[in-house]
């Protein structure tokens, strides 16, 4: 579903930063990766290199079999919004409108009826918990609601693909159970393909992949046991049960 090759990436300047030195790999699809490695090790310049939404240095890269950095400007965004969702680490919302306008934007911007669009939406809305909270103004909500307007809006679309940088940065332990949960059945039900940042040795538990990067280089692979996995997902970040400390 993803294939990467060689991709570097320099910010120019006065002293240029070589963000990505050089990476390969590729995803299946279906896989859920976590990327994991120290500040500035390069894990939110590779997310938006994948989801087009900067121009690599060089390299290449794979999405379903699309050669995308060949693609025109129009037919990225249009790409971009058919297949890829991606959740911000610094949430991008738009504060004129309320959460749910945030929510349904992408659906609305791909055409889509907006009977259609309100009720997914909605629907979305409620399963990260802000049902409650439809018609607030972005800056009406705290940083864990941004945070979950931002993921429901990132998965309005359904896309086949979903980035996801620091999802869980600024939520409360009971709510990064109901996102990686959610992250997790989105991933088993709808077989979609998730790559998430996080910094949190913790979260990379509910993932099938770990792939860690240091320095702008991808240095090692671990693959989740299906155990540990099955642990985080029906343990992990619960606040409604007391765990047996042996
Ligand atoms: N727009 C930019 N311009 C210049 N340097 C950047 C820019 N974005 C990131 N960097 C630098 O690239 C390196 C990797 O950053 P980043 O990908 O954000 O790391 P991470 O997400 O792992 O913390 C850091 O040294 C950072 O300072
Ligand atoms: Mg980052």
């Amino acid at each position: 579903m993803i294939k990467v090759t060689d991709l570097k990436k320099t910010y120019p300047g006065k002293v240029p930063v070589h963000a990505l030195k050089g990476v390969s790999f590729e995803i299946p699809s279906g896989q859920f990766v976590a990327i994991m490695g120290p500040s500035g090790s390069g894990k939110s310049t590779l997310l938006h290199q994948l989801a087009l939404l900067d121009d690599p240095t060089s390299g290449r890269i794979l999405l379903d079999g699309l050669d995308v950095l060949t693609l025109t400007d129009r037919k990225r965004t249009e790409f971009r919004l058919r297949h890829l969702g991606y959740v911000f680490q610094e949430y991008a919302l738009i504060p004129e409108l309320n959460a749910i306008e945030n929510a349904f934007l992408p659906l609305m911007l791909l055409g889509m009826k907006r009977k259609e669009f309100i009720r997914v939406s909605t629907e979305l809305m409620g399963r990260v918990g802000l049902d409650n909270r439809l018609h607030h103004l972005i800056n009406e909500l705290s940083g864990g609601e941004q945070q979950r307007v931002a993921i429901a809006r990132a998965l309005v679309n359904k896309s086949k693909i979903l980035f996801a940088d620091e999802p869980c940065a600024n939520l409360d332990t009971e709510n990064k159970g109901i996102v990686l949960r959610l992250l997790r059945k989105l991933c088993n039900d709808l077989g979609q393909t998730i790559v998430m940042v996080t910094h949190e040795p913790e979260q990379r538990e509910f993932a099938d992949r770990v792939l860690w990067f240091r320095d702008g280089r991808l240095v090692k692979e671990e693959y989740i046991g299906k155990d540990v996995r099955e642990d985080a997902i029906h343990n992990g970040y619960r606040t409604d049960v007391s765990s047996d400390p042996d």
